[in-house]
């Protein structure tokens, strides 16, 4: 088989400094990759790997291949990915199979040859390559151990799998570790989106209505950054709890039909389907902004706007206009796909994708004692990679004494 399908191999200088700028700042990944070039953890091991196609994905993949991984990689969205990137790993050596804009056949096609390889270890961000072995290509599975999931949404996709009984091998639920959820959906998605919103509409966030979908962790981290930003943030939520922490975080709350009427720009970030349809777009103001963080494109109902709009035209790079029955335009970036597709900052997912490698290494260690199940990364690998991103920020932490280690655990004051 090809040992590349990518846009343009020429592009890979471009591909390559790109790669170079977030090598330079991922400290905790170069750690690794000192490590990895001595001990070669990966030796002999075929590693599949579908990820947003950036530089980050692009070094990640490069530390695992320093460690003697066989890689093989594609993107997890058609949008993110990078063709540049994706020439530079190909001109390094690796197996990539990934264009920017690929239709949907592409794509499949781009999978199964990513998975073509017969991986011993999965690196899925959706679970794409997972649905795919399991549904497609039952085939190309006899040789997986197992692997790690990168998001909130394949996490739930893997873990309905499982309550059916149908998955066959362990997952990591990388995206639960507390070094990833807590800083790369909240502070990475909450910058990152709106750095793209802000890039795509050149408006002011400073005095608007922002309605943030959902108070999960990425959604917190939407609200946290418009407020920083000087907007007026109202959440919608359908867990009460989530609902009174927005609140108290000094957040408006009302469901989404009231919410409607206010927002000058939305942003859904729930991993639900349908949060913004087609009714409440008859409610919305004229000229407002609808955005998506969330994995798939189908939290906005981009599908019924279609039909429903009764005109539409491309309004500025990336961004379209619809005309609704009421004669009231709305505004969507990117499709209503994943917004911020030019990924987090590379500190971010520095810690994301330290969690990631080193889950492939205990995927390796531990596989057959696992069950067919989604498992949670281990408190040591949370503690090695906190401690290592505190270390590269020159920062120290205090420890326990052995008395108020004694302390703590027992029960006589
Ligand atoms: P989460 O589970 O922490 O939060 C989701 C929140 O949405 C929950 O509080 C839930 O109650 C709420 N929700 C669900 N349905 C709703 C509805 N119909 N209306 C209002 N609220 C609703 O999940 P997390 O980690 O915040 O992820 C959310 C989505 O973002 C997922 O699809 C995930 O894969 C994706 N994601 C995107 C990233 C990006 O860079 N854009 C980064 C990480 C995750």
């Amino acid at each position: 088989m090809e040992k590349y399908q990518v846009r343009d191999l020429s592009l890979a200088p471009s591909g390559h400094r790109k790669i170079q700028w977030v090598r330079d700042n991922m400290p905790l990944l170069r750690g690794l990759e000192d490590e990895f070039i001595k001990t070669k953890p990966f030796e002999g091991i075929k590693i599949s790997l579908s990820v947003h196609l950036e530089a980050k994905t692009a070094y990640l993949c490069l530390v695992l291949a320093a460690g003697g991984a066989d890689m093989s990689v594609t993107g997890s969205n058609v949008l993110s990915t990078q063709d540049d990137v994706a020439a530079a790993l190909a001109d390094s050596g690796l197996k990539v199979y990934a264009y920017h804009g690929a239709t949907q056949k592409e794509y499949d096609r781009h999978i199964e040859m990513c998975l073509s390889h017969k991986p011993n270890i999965i690196i899925d961000d959706g679970a794409d390559l997972v649905t795919f072995l399991h549904d497609k290509r039952p085939d190309l599975m006899e040789e997986v151990w197992g692997g790690c999931e990168e998001t909130t949404t394949g996490v739930i996709r893997l873990k309905a799998m499982e309550r059916e009984g149908i998955l066959k091998f362990p997952m990591v639920a990388v995206n639960d570790a507390d070094c990833k959820h807590l800083f790369d959906n909240r502070y990475g998605t909450g910058q990152s989106t709106w750095d793209s919103i802000m890039r795509n509409t050149n408006l002011i966030v400073a005095a608007k209505k922002v309605v943030v979908v959902g108070y999960g962790w990425c959604s917190r981290g939407i609200a946290m950054r418009a407020a920083a930003l000087g907007a007026q943030v109202i959440v919608t939520e359908i867990d009460p709890v989530k609902a009174i922490e927005a609140k108290m975080d000094g957040f408006s709350v009302m469901p989404m039909a009231k919410a409607a009427h206010f927002g000058d720009i939305f942003v859904t970030a729930t991993g639900c389907c349908k949060t913004i349809t087609t009714q409440h777009m008859m409610s919305m103001k004229d000229g407002v902004i609808l955005a998506n963080a969330g994995h798939f494109n189908c939290e906005i109902d981009m599908a019924a706007l279609e039909t429903f709009a009764e005109d539409k035209k491309e309004r500025r790079n990336n961004v379209m206009g619809y005309k609704l029955p009421n004669g009231r335009w709305i505004n969507v970036i990117g499709e209503g796909r994943l917004v911020n597709i030019d990924g987090h900052p590379a500190e971010i997912m520095d810690m994301s994708f330290a969690v990631q490698a080193m889950s492939a290494a205990y995927i390796r260690d531990n596989y057959k004692n696992l069950e067919n199940k989604v498992i949670d990364v281990s408190s040591e690998i949370d503690d090695v990679i906190a401690r290592r991103k505190l270390e590269a920020w020159g920062i120290q932490i205090d420890s326990l004494t052995e008395e108020q280690q004694a302390y703590l655990n027992s029960w006589q004051i």
